[in-house]
């Protein structure tokens, strides 16, 4: 017989079916002459409830069964007498599929800490919290390309191993296959890297970014969604070494068309979720709910999980200056009482996510699109303005998060480019296939960048990234 999904059992309405079922036990229940068994096999967050006669034969078989253990169940749908469900099994043959020992089984009925679930990321999947995470997480990367492939932008597969540095900010994980006990050295005693797989130095990719503006200078408008690395040494709640990013790259637009893009794909993005994870959401909101009630008055959410996603759909983003924003950081409260670890003094100073969260959540109290940054602070690609001192870029901020999306219009000019590469000393040799496309049949064009882990830490309201990727790789931390 052919296995059906819990999610398709408990939808359906007819009962007296005989049907087979298979899951992973969550709970086990015995009373007189019956056990309960509440079966989950990952299709929903909802349980099937198996209900197994304790005959003399049977006791044998249920003594083995366990929290944890895998079962395959031919039986008969029931209409529900419980409240809770509609429909359960009235079970004719249940099977052991593997046993779980309850001694050493680190998943109990109860609640467990993040901290210990991230400890034994190979068993959370089996949990509540980490199903409902990761089936939102496969919703929003099919939601990711339904939302391209309806605009009709082609996904491209940029390289992975690199020799250039896209952002320039020099936190890349070198890729070689010299031997690094014995590396071998030029007659000027540096690393002979001609010796190397590629015959040069290269790392992995922190970015897909320059390769898809060579795909838009012919396909118009495209999109990456790749894995990205980063070696820099941020141990907060937000960063992760290797991250998911979504990077889409549109030829003929401004800054305009792509923060419109922008806040039209972030919309899209909440909003699929809102539809189409319901009951997980709903499951994650309650669990937030019951979190934040843990934490002092001053620090809990103004907005439950659901009401935060429902509000971001419903209202237009602020789109704001650098320039006006350190104005009003600056004379912020939160500044002049020393709120900031890291104060706001003058026009050039980097954002800290501090600030940004200030900008979105006390200020605003809306997703917020800050345009035209200092060029010091940001990329050598981004399109110089007028003034000399900026560049037409646009980061995406967020409540809870922060920084979701960086973005620019590109620098098209191919004096202007050239010089910020020389300006900013990164190696000419290394960009000139880059340099090329604005040799060649230049035009305007734009693109941004988006997190995937901040999406997902903003749409399932949990607060640790490394929470909504199955293995993080963090910091002094590479298990599984
Ligand atoms: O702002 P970033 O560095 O921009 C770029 O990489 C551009 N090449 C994007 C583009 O214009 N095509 O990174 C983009 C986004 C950030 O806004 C943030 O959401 C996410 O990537 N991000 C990280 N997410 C998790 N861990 C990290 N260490 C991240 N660094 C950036
Ligand atoms: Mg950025």
């Amino acid at each position: 017989m052919k296995r059906i999904k819990i999610a398709d059992v408990l939808k359906s309405e007819s009962f007296g079916n005989e049907i087979l079922v298979k899951g992973w036990v969550r709970t086990k229940r015995v009373s007189k002459n019956v056990c309960f068994i509440a079966l989950n096999d990952g299709s929903t967050i909802n349980n099937l409830q198996i209900v197994i006669d304790v005959t003399p034969e049977m006791e044998e078989l249920l003594a083995k069964i366990h929290t944890g253990a895998s079962l395959s169940v031919l039986g008969k749908t029931v209409e529900s007498a419980g409240s809770g469900q509609k429909v359960e099994l009235q079970c004719i043959n249940p099977e052991i599929l593997g046993q779980a020992n309850p001694d050493e089984y680190p998943l109990q009925p109860k609640r467990h800490s993040l901290e210990f679930l991230r400890e034994i990321a190979h068993l959370r999947f089996r949990t509540n919290t980490f199903s409902a995470v990761f089936r939102i997480r496969h919703a929003m990367t099919f939601a990711i390309h339904k939302f391209f492939n309806d605009k009709g932008f082609s996904n491209i597969h940029t390289p992975i191993i690199t020799g250039s540095d896209a952002e320039g900010a020099g936190e890349m994980f070198q890729v070689t296959t010299l031997d690094i006990e014995k590396m071998p050295r030029t007659e000027d005693g540096k690393i002979d890297y001609t010796q190397d797989f590629f015959g040069k130095m290269t790392n992995l990719t922190v970015s897909g970014q320059l390769e898809a503006e060579l795909a838009a200078m012919g396909l118009s408008e495209v999109y990456t969604f790749g894995p990205t690395f980063r070696a820099e040494n941020s141990n907060t709640a937000r960063h992760l070494a290797e991250f998911w990013m979504i990077e889409p790259e549109m030829a003929f637009y401004d800054i305009n068309d792509d923060m419109d893009l922008a806040e039209e794909m972030l919309q899209y993005l909440v909003k699929y979720a809102l539809e189409n994870c319901r009951e997980d959401l709903e499951f994650l909101h309650k669990r937030r709910e019951e979190e934040q009630k843990q934490k002092p008055q001053n620090e809990r959410d103004s907005m439950g999980l659901i009401d935060r996603l429902e509000f971001v759909v419903a209202n237009e983003f602020a789109r704001v200056t650098y320039t006006e924003a350190i104005d009003i950081l600056k004379n912020s409260n939160a500044n002049k009482k020393g709120q900031f670890a890291y104060p706001v003094e003058s026009w050039g100073t980097d954002l800290q996510s501090e600030h940004e969260r200030y900008l979105v959540e006390k200020h605003y109290k809306k997703p917020v699109i800050l345009i035209d940054y200092p060029k010091e602070i940001k990329a050598f690609y981004m399109k110089q303005n007028e003034d000399g001192k900026t560049v037409r870029a646009m980061d995406v901020l967020f409540p809870q998060i922060g920084e979701i999306i960086g973005g620019s219009q590109r620098e098209e000019d191919y004096e202007k480019l050239l010089n910020r590469i020389n300006e900013m000393h990164i190696p000419e040799k290394d960009m000139w296939w880059y340099l090329e496309t604005r040799k060649f049949g230049t035009v305007p064009h734009s693109g941004f960048g988006l997190g995937f882990e901040r999406l997902m830490l903003f749409v399932t309201g949990m607060g640790n990234i490394r929470d909504v990727i199955p293995f993080p790789r963090t910091p002094k931390n590479a298990e599984f």
